[in-house]
């Protein structure tokens, strides 16, 4: 018998990742200065010994403005390298593979950690390493009424962060991750160019579809020319809003129709997948009811209109038979896993007893199996 799909190998350009079970980038909000930390390296390295197939370190801001918090990860200067190497040598001495999510927060940025906010409030201001007079957006509107007002970013001002990208992707590489993610959802800043709630633009970044996608397309290209060929590029979109156009917000949000025409010129510029999440632009968002799995339909539309590309499902998938139906169903070509990685780092282990198979974790531990 074939292996179940989880479990089966995936070779995407020159990276052939051992199985389907892919760690979501996830904060950490532990570093000063966008540092990673041994912290970084035990959390990340728990997941290469449990057999996940890939980790997608969490969104490491391109420029010090573009952390959520100041406690976020950060890949904006060369003396962040070495101790993301340790990391990465680390999953690769044990048969794992290693992606990180490029990220700017944009109109979202100079918040706090959650467990911060009780003491320190929702935004970071000065006195708590915050940026308040240094948050940026396409146009000067808050995300809601408690946040900073960004200030619209000037073009030159674009073609920094696009470079501070690019910039970003060449150390990504020096520190040897296999693939880059490109932060393109949860309405940070190119999710905030995409959607027509936080883009009120009139230059060519904003209005059309084909404006308000410039500044992600623009991006992806400037990476792409610098990330080595035989290594992926993925994007994480919010494929929808869920945002409905109202006399509150005529245009409504960001939609699944746009997400797939984005992701078609996303593919000619050379991106390998697209990883479907939704939501995060706006607090006017209304959310269907949730159920395990609610976003793999998004993952299934994007391989089905786009069959050059290869797509990830996220969001409340839990228990291996529910990935690998998703995966046999051919709704999605790798399966995301957030929160239940928090609460069980065994997932590829457990999963695999579940199915019937030898987990391919490390050797140190086959003992437990
Ligand atoms: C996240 N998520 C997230 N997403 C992202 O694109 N970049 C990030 O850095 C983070 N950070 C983050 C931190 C924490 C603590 C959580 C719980 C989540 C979202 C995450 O990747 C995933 O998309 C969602 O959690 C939904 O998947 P699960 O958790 O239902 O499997």
């Amino acid at each position: 018998d074939p292996l179940p799909k989880l479990f089966q190998p995936l070779t995407i350009r020159g990276l052939k990742l051992k199985n389907r079970a892919v760690v979501s980038p996830m904060c950490m909000y532990s570093s000063q200065d966008g540092f990673a930390t041994n912290f970084h390296l035990v959390h990340i390295g728990q997941y290469a010994l449990r057999g996940l197939g890939l980790t997608i370190m969490e969104a490491a801001g391109v420029l010090p403005e573009g952390r959520i918090t100041p406690n976020c990860l950060g890949i904006w200067k060369d003396e962040h390298i070495d101790k993301l190497k340790q990391i990465v040598d680390f999953v690769h001495s044990n048969k794992g593979a290693i992606g990180i999510q490029l990220a700017h927060a944009g109109r979202k940025s100079s918040t706090n950690a959650m467990w911060l906010m009780k003491e320190q409030g929702a935004n970071a201001d000065e006195q708590h390493g915050g940026w308040p007079d240094n948050v940026v957006g396409p146009s000067a509107i808050p995300f809601n009424e408690h946040s900073y007002e960004p200030k619209e970013l000037s073009i030159k001002e674009i073609r920094r962060i696009q470079n501070a990208f690019a910039d970003s992707a060449v150390r990504a590489d020096i520190a040897g991750f296999d693939v880059i993610e490109i932060h393109g959802a949860h309405g940070y800043l190119a999710h905030q160019f995409l959607s027509p709630i936080s883009n009120k633009r009139t230059d060519e970044y904003g209005g059309s579809f084909e404006n308000r996608i410039r500044f992600l397309v623009e991006t992806a290209r400037g990476i792409r020319k610098v990330w080595p060929k035989e290594k992926p590029l993925f994007v994480r979109l919010s494929i929808t809003d869920w945002v409905a156009p109202s006399e509150d917000i005529p245009t409504g949000g960001w939609t699944e129709e746009e997400s797939i025409e984005l992701a078609k010129i996303l593919s000619k510029e050379g991106v390998d997948l697209i990883d479907c999440s939704t939501s995060g632009s706006s607090p006017k968002q209304q959310l269907p009811p949730l159920f395990p799995g609610y976003q793999i339909p998004f993952a299934a539309a994007i391989k089905k209109e786009i069959p050059a590309l290869l797509s990830g499902a996220v969001g409340l998938i839990t228990d291996a038979k529910q990935a690998n139906d998703a995966l046999e169903a051919n709704s999605a070509d790798l399966i995301f896993l957030g929160r239940v990685l928090l609460r069980n780092p065994n997932f590829v282990i457990d999963g695999a007893a579940e199915l019937g198979i030898f987990p391919q974790s490390a050797h140190q531990y086959e003992r437990g199996r």
